[in-house]
């Protein structure tokens, strides 16, 4: 008896449309402008043709990218369009395969300039996951996500969730089964692109750590670089800062906490309520100032001054190997403490309104005191100085805003498991120093708690794992109030 034929297994190649995001819906203004609505909110994405604003009705529930991938006049005007909403962070893309017309996989772009595109794969290539990638319940809902990657993927089908576990050991797509290869294929093509799977190569060994990256990415845990872009704005799309999510929920924590029951020892009647130096009143003059004077900007030789107080390097030494064949490692010492003695920080000032200094990003190079030009953007340092504006919700720009900046790996070549945590209690001291420093010389200056990372990365050229903010702190001369007459 002859065996049955196999069946052929039918190509399933998933279609990947761009659709709105929740709740949008577009809008045609009375002037003909296209508008993107949410409730009161209004995104003005400019005009276009009758045709294509047509086709872009279908973004409701799905435009398929291979209906305006062509040259004519309404394919580049849908392009346009759809690349206005896709940088406004308005878009998701719905992968669905024509077995099926449920969303098997909704991708989330977590960077402006997101767009799906597919690195091949063919039968030969073998794959594996990045030891950044995790899935977990976000809801109700499956989520793959990587600190690495510019979109999450929404896992709408648990036999995706089982291909992707198998690829934590390394897979030759031609030896993946024929049913998993074809329908997931373009899938584990746009994973590919987003650094959540890797592609191996002889060199690669099996794909472990030290096979994935550049030597700095190999410092980072997995942890650590999570918390790094999920806890600041730029790589992510989750809404960042006083968002009072569950304040509905739990009610607020007091100012001072209760005290404990035990017995009390009344301190007052041993310190002086009179300072006996001029630091109690340094710490107790100190503010933050978010209202800067414009017409009396601070001058360079207060910025020079400023820098040397807070941030100099004092002196420099090197300290034997920490093991046998190790390196010898230099050293600083500077004004502020840091943890294992790493002075990973660095200061880059935008400079908005310096008197004798002209607006632009510089470097403070700590070890010769001296500044740095950066070429960065007009738009640039505009999108900077208007983020910290906002964050400080203050009426003007800081006049010169400090972006902390951490070398990663001087800290994480040493330390496991601790690296992020330190470098965050470092921001923390050098952020008191720079309040103190600034209120000494009658300045005025705030923190700010968030930066946004990627334009950072694109305003400098460093990659984001490399060197990049933890920390912010706006300095200027603050405002005199007015006296009321
Ligand atoms: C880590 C940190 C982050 C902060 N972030 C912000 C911020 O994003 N925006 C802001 O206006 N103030 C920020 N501040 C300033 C605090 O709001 C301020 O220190 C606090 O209200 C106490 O007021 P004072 O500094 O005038 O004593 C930050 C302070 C710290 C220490």
């Amino acid at each position: 008896m002859r065996a049955p034929r196999k069946k052929p297994t039918r190509k399933i190649a998933p279609d990947i449309a761009a659709r709105l995001g929740h709740h949008f819906s577009l809008q045609i203004q009375p002037d003909g402008n296209i508008a993107a609505i949410l409730g009161d909110y209004s995104v003005n994405l400019g005009q276009f043709s009758a045709a294509a604003m047509d086709c872009a009705r279908h973004l409701s529930t799905g435009l398929p990218l291979a209906s305006f991938a062509g040259k004519s006049a309404l394919a580049r005007d849908v392009d346009a369009l759809v690349h206005r909403l896709a940088r406004q962070g308005l878009l998701e893309y719905r992968l669905s395969s024509s077995r099926n017309t449920q969303d098997f996989v909704v991708i989330e772009p977590q960077v402006p300039e997101y767009w799906p595109r597919r690195a091949k794969l063919g039968s030969r290539d073998t794959i594996v996951l990045s030891r950044f990638a995790f899935l977990r319940r976000r809801g109700n809902e499956l989520v793959l996500e990587s600190p690495r990657a510019g979109a999450l993927f929404r896992i709408g089908d648990p036999a995706i969730a089982a291909t992707l576990a198998a690829l934590s050991q390394p897979r030759t797509i031609g030896k993946l089964d024929q049913k998993t290869a074809s329908s997931t294929l373009h899938l584990l093509e746009l994973l590919l692109d987003s650094q959540i799977l890797l592609k191996l190569d002889a060199k690669d060994g099996q794909g472990l750590r030290v096979n994935e990256g550049d030597g700095n990415l190999v410092l980072w845990d997995f942890h650590d670089l999570v918390f790094h872009t999920r806890s600041t704005e730029g790589r992510q799309a989750n809404p960042v800062g006083a968002a009072f999510t569950y304040a509905g929920v739990v009610p607020p924590s007091p100012a001072v906490r209760p005290p404990w029951a035990g017995s009390k020892i009344d301190l007052r009647k041993f310190s002086s309520p009179e300072p006996n130096s001029g630091f109690p009143k340094l710490l107790r003059e100190r503010h933050s100032t978010r209202d800067f004077d414009d017409k009396n900007p601070v001058t360079l030789g207060e910025l020079a001054q400023f820098l040397d107080t807070s941030a100099r390097v004092l002196s420099e030494w090197k300290s034997e190997p920490y093991f046998e064949g190790g390196p010898d490692v230099t050293y600083s010492t500077r004004p502020y403490p840091s943890a294992g003695s790493a002075y990973e920080l660095e200061l880059y000032l935008t400079v908005a309104n310096c008197d004798g200094l002209a607006r632009g990003l510089y470097h403070y190079d700590a070890g010769s005191h001296a500044l740095v030009a950066i070429n960065a953007s007009p738009q640039q340092l505009q999108a900077h100085l208007a983020a910290a504006q906002f964050a400080m919700d203050a009426p003007g720009q800081p006049q010169i805003l400090i972006t902390i900046a951490a070398r990663f790996g001087r800290v994480s070549w040493k330390y496991s498991s601790i690296a992020y945590s330190l470098i965050l209690k470092d921001v923390g001291s050098l952020i008191q120093t720079l309040y103190l420093s600034a209120t000494d010389m009658g300045l005025g200056g705030c923190a700010i708690g968030s930066t946004n990372i990627d334009l950072f990365a694109k305003m400098t050229e460093l990659e984001f794992h490399i060197e990049g903010p933890v920390g912010q702190f706006a300095l200027g001369r603050g405002r005199t109030p007015e006296v009321q007459g």
